[in-house]
């Protein structure tokens, strides 16, 4: 994909391209800050940092697309991912599991919707068939998005996280790309 410039609701403009290996530093941050204020992903206050060598080499992989939206060029505002769960598998090679972040000052602007938009462009120009993810139930804005833009539910996991004292359900999510 092409570097671009996106324009939010709020009128600021941010920077979309593909993550590369030397994003590290601008991923640590963002992940550091990110896993604070959302209890809708896997990230979580105090984790360890990601691994340097680990990430390097998930932004780098070519079955996999790491996509960043970057505020004054540099500073790392939202991540947007999906991966290919078997790349050559002659039956289950064309499913792929995508995920949104996005630090909270960022969210309700629209940039969710475009990235959604361009994972899906890369995923079918992968020749995916099938993108899926998984939202939390309580997790409202991310299923509006996801309904928004086609996505099926599934089915419902009960209980799949416990925070802050109660259990959580989580919604499969899906869409044929192809339709
Ligand atoms: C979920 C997330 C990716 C959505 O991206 P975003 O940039 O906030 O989304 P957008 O602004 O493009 O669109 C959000 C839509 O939800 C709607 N919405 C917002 N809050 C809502 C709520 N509480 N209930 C229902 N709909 C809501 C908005 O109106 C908008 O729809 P519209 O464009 O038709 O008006 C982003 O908020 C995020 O990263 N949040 C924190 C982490 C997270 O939840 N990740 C997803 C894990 S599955």
């Amino acid at each position: 994909m092409q570097e671009e410039k996106f324009t939010l609701k709020n009128g600021k403009v941010v920077t979309i391209r593909r993550l590369r290996a030397t994003d590290y530093e601008a991923a640590r941050d963002f992940i550091r800050q990110f896993s604070t204020e959302s209890i809708f992903t896997h990230q979580y206050p105090g984790q360890p940092d990601i691994d340097r060598k680990k990430s390097e080499e998930l932004y780098e992989r070519e079955d996999n697309c790491f996509i960043g939206a970057f505020e004054n060029g540099d500073r790392l505002v939202s991540i947007a991912n999906f991966r290919i769960d078997r790349p050559n598998h002659p039956w289950a090679g064309r499913n792929c599991g995508f995920g949104i972040s996005t630090l909270e000052e960022y969210c309700s602007q629209g940039l969710g919707t475009h990235l959604m938009y361009l994972l899906e462009k890369e995923a079918r120009a992968k020749n995916m068939h099938r993108i899926y993810g998984s939202v939390r139930a309580l997790n409202r804005r991310a299923i509006a998005l996801y309904l928004k833009c086609g996505f099926q539910i599934d089915g419902l996991f009960k209980e799949t996280a416990f925070i802050n004292g109660e259990w959580h359900d989580e919604y499969h999510i899906s869409k044929i790309l192809e339709k």
